[in-house]
């Protein structure tokens, strides 16, 4: 509908007020695992966020692809934050719209993005109820620490004039939250009092890199749980002429061809003891052991049987009774940087050169574990930039937790981009208690900050099944991300733990296998979205082939995607966009996975369905398990594409630094770039060839996709290995540069068209030194807008 011109409002507002409640968008709020709680006290002030419906985005979007792609002359020619507005910007008349009806509230105020294409309302509970015409209610949700929010218990209704100037208000919007697994407790098995003679371990071994750790009580002759400490003698006590246990026999067997025998003498010297769990009143006795030398990546089971003084001996232990394991690598700042050439301690220096980790619902980090995590890592920092700038709270708030998804965004970023400026974007923001809609509110805090002061590069880990995601919040949150792209500005997205399903497969409701169900925002076709892979020495199927009379192994380590079963801990997602159609930038890479024979698809009339025709994510990854973070006390080892995501916005960090340090724009929305160097240089990647996301966190379906060859949807294009690409990028030469040094020097910082380095990276080679010099002596500083920018930021 075309928004009224002012002459016809008044006769809209005082014309009857037509229910907008049919439609989707204006529906009762719900989602998968939320259920409506109690009325909130009527004078709750609460926010709502509008979102006007905004203009040109057609025309918009084009420009955003031309500014994105390296092979068109535009490429690089960022729009500034005020001609994104003036184009996108709502009407004045659907502005004037939305004053009016919100001037009708009966209290409360609100306040207009610069660009006015949000607008944030607050009020009390009755009030909010009266103008929106609906029933608030408070929700609960499987959040832990637990979080209300408060939201449309029953549609939605306003006056078609302002239901026809909005995309949507956050009364009925998604709650997106972050996906990490819970961390890693033991907390004590419960062993049986009697009733054996093996040895039982506690199902839940513990490995590491190259070791593992279990723990297990003994069974004495008469079938009794021992009660003894090493000291006395194992089983002393038990019976009137007791047998005691002299020594434990424990088996590993690695597969497929690892075994290996470790006896273990009852003595205080070799085994840890400490009161185990065996029911009330049994005061049993747990040992504890660690077997060293053991081999990483193999699927390791461990059983163990016990000798006694007189000869006898006992079974070995039901393998099934343990849960098997991989022993990795940990993921450290060091590894990673040996393991993609990446440096470390080499410290950015551009001022405009910031990152931003977008966190909601109060995860909040702890500059003193951010110091310590450096120190024991090894990592340099610099005054200026050794914490993050903080934009809303980072201070405990109830109901808030010491953030581990705040703790590993913060503390891999800011190590592995060395002196980057970051942004700790905390939402809610100052209005913490109201704010319903943390990810609108971050998009409306987002669109509001202008160039000189946006970082640039928003790094985001939070994600939700596409099919709970309303279609009108799933395309304006797309449609934010398509503005930034304009203003050069690059989102990358976490892919999702949960594999092909979804998040609805966890705690074992496998029902929800029947079909592929993929995340947002990692689909939107505007971000970058940042899959997950593991370490393996069996990268290449010939590592895994065993025959009557062959077993070959590999030596050499190489990524794989990252999948629960084999020990990830977390599952890569990745899939087919339901909602939006596969953009221009990869309909060539797709199209060849969906026709491969590697890992062949489902077939169309499998019902594991999928959506051919859909934008298809990851575009790439990196390693995503096994990473260890400062948390309060200690280290703990953490797994998520919301790890492999902070590395991978710390790689462009160190991309756009080369490229602002030659006076070239930054590189602004990455995907038609990444598809576009996957093609020509194949080599600059890790291409990930085994594995697939059928499994979730824990538990496994029968379908999901699998790695290939070239991109694939677990883990895109692959990781990238930093030192090629970033010598691409370095070789990268406009194409005025090619035809003579005086047209190079001539070169406006505007980039030229890629295509002709593409082809000739021998010549550009050549002819990049000579630009590259020039233009670095062309080089402006920046210093005065660093300190506004500086200056804007609050700490708190
Ligand atoms: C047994 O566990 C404790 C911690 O619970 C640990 O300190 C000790 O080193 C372990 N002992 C062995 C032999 O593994
Ligand atoms: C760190 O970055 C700032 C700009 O943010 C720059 O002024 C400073 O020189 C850099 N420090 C080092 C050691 O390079
Ligand atoms: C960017 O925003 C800041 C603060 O709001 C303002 O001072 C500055 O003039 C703006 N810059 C441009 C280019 O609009
Ligand atoms: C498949 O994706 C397209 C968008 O590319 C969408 O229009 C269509 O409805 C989707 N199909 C299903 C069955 O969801």
């Amino acid at each position: 509908m075309e928004p009224c011109s002012l002459a016809c409002l008044g006769a809209v507002l005082g014309s009857i007020v037509l229910a907008a409640g049919t439609e989707a968008r204006w529906a009762t709020f719900s989602q998968p695992g939320w259920q409506s709680g109690q009325k909130p006290g009527e004078d709750t002030q609460i926010s709502v966020i509008l979102a006007l419906r905004q203009r040109n985005l057609a025309f918009l979007e084009e420009r955003a692809q031309r500014v994105s792609d390296p092979s068109s002359p535009e490429y690089g020619q960022y729009l500034s934050h005020s001609e994104v507005s003036a184009l996108a910007g709502p009407s004045e008349e659907a502005v004037m719209v939305v004053k009016d009806f919100l001037d009708g509230a009966s209290g409360g105020h609100y306040r207009f993005s610069k660009a006015h294409d949000f607008a944030i309302f607050y009020c009390s509970i009755t009030c909010t109820e009266r103008l929106f015409s609906t029933t608030l209610l408070l929700q609960h949700g499987p959040q832990s620490p637990p979080v209300s929010r408060i939201r449309a218990a029953t549609p939605i209704s306003l006056p078609i004039s302002v239901s026809s100037v909005l995309d949507g208000i956050s009364l009925n919007a998604p709650i997106l939250m972050p996906r990490r697994p819970k961390p890693f407790v033991l907390t004590p098995f419960l062993y049986p009092a009697s009733g054996r003679l093996a040895p039982r371990i506690d199902p839940l071994l513990v490995a590491g890199d190259g070791f593992l750790m279990l723990r297990f009580v003994a069974y004495c002759a008469n079938g009794e749980v021992n009660r003894d400490r090493l000291e006395q003698g194992v089983c002393s006590s038990s019976g009137e002429r007791p047998t005691r246990i002299v020594s434990f026999e424990i088996l590993v067997v690695q597969e497929p061809s690892v075994q290996k025998v470790v006896s273990m003498p009852a003595v205080p010297l070799v085994l840890g003891q400490r009161a185990g769990n065996c029911g009330q009143q049994v005061g049993c006795v747990e040992f504890n052991a660690t077997l060293g030398s053991i081999l990483n990546y193999m699927t390791t089971r461990v059983v163990i049987r016990a000798f006694f003084n007189d000869g006898s001996v006992t079974d070995f232990s039901n393998p099934t009774e343990v849960r098997p394991v991989w022993p990795l690598p940990y993921t450290t700042p060091d590894f990673l940087s040996r393991h993609y050439n990446m440096p470390l301690n080499m410290p950015v220096q551009h001022p405009r050169n910031a990152i931003s980790v977008a966190e909601f619902l109060g995860q909040y980090y702890n500059p003193a574990d951010l110091e310590t995590f450096f120190r024991v890592m090894g990592i340099q920092s610099w005054p200026q930039t050794a914490q993050p700038w903080t934009l809303g709270p980072d201070v405990p708030q109830t109901g808030s937790v010491l953030g581990g998804e705040a703790q590993l965004d913060l503390q891999y970023i800011m190590a592995m981009a060395a002196n980057v400026s970051t942004w700790f974007w905390s939402v809610p923001g100052k209005e913490l208690a109201t704010t319903q809609e943390p990810f609108l509110q971050w998009l409306f805090e987002v669109a509001d900050h202008n160039e000189t002061t946006a970082p640039l590069v928003h790094s985001v880990s939070y994600i939700d099944d596409e099919e709970s995601v309303p279609v009108w919040f799933q395309r304006r949150v797309d449609v934010e991300f398509m503005k930034l792209a304009l203003r050069g500005v690059s989102v990358l997205v976490a892919s999702g733990d949960d594999g092909a399903s979804g998040y609805r497969i966890r705690h074992g409701n496998t029902q929800f296998c029947n079909r592929a169900r993929p995340g947002f925002p990692a689909s939107s076709p505007w971000v970058t979205s940042v899959g997950g892979t593991q370490l393996s020495n069996v990268a290449s199927p010939v590592c895994g082939y065993t025959s009557d009379s062959m077993v070959v192994n590999c030596r050499e380590e190489g990524e794989v995607a990252c999948s629960s079963d084999r020990g990830g801990l977390i599952t890569t997602g990745g899939g087919f966009s339901n909602t939006f159609p596969m953009p221009w930038y990869q309909r060539e890479a797709v199209g060849k996975y969906l026709r491969q024979a590697d890992s062949p698809l489902p077939a169309a009339e499998d019902p594991w369905q999928f959506n051919r025709s859909g934008r298809a994510y990851p575009d790439i990854s990196a390693v995503a398990n096994n990473y260890l973070i400062w948390m309060g006390d200690g280290l703990e080892s953490t797994a998520g594409t919301s790890a492999s995501t902070p590395l991978i916005a710390a790689m462009v960090a160190h991309w756009n630094e080369l490229r602002l340090q030659r006076g070239e724009p930054q590189l602004g929305f990455l995907n038609p770039l990444l598809y576009t160097l996957a093609k020509a240089h194949p080599d600059a990647f890790n291409d990930v060839i085994i594995g697939d996301n059928r499994c979730g966190i824990s538990e496994c379906c029968e379908r999901g996709f699998g790695a290939a060859r070239g991109w694939d949807a677990t883990t895109g294009i692959g990781s990238p290995k930093f030192d090629k690409v970033t010598e691409l990028l370095r070789l990268r030469v406009p194409s005025a540069g090619v035809a003579s040094l005086s047209s190079c020097m001539a070169a406006t910082p505007r980039p030229a068209p890629w295509p002709v380095w593409m082809g000739a990276v021998i010549l550009a080679g050549v002819t990049t030194m000579g630009c590259a010099f020039v233009v670095k002596t062309r080089r402006r500083g920046n210093a005065g807008t660093h300190a506004l920018h500086k200056g804007l930021l609050e700490r708190t």
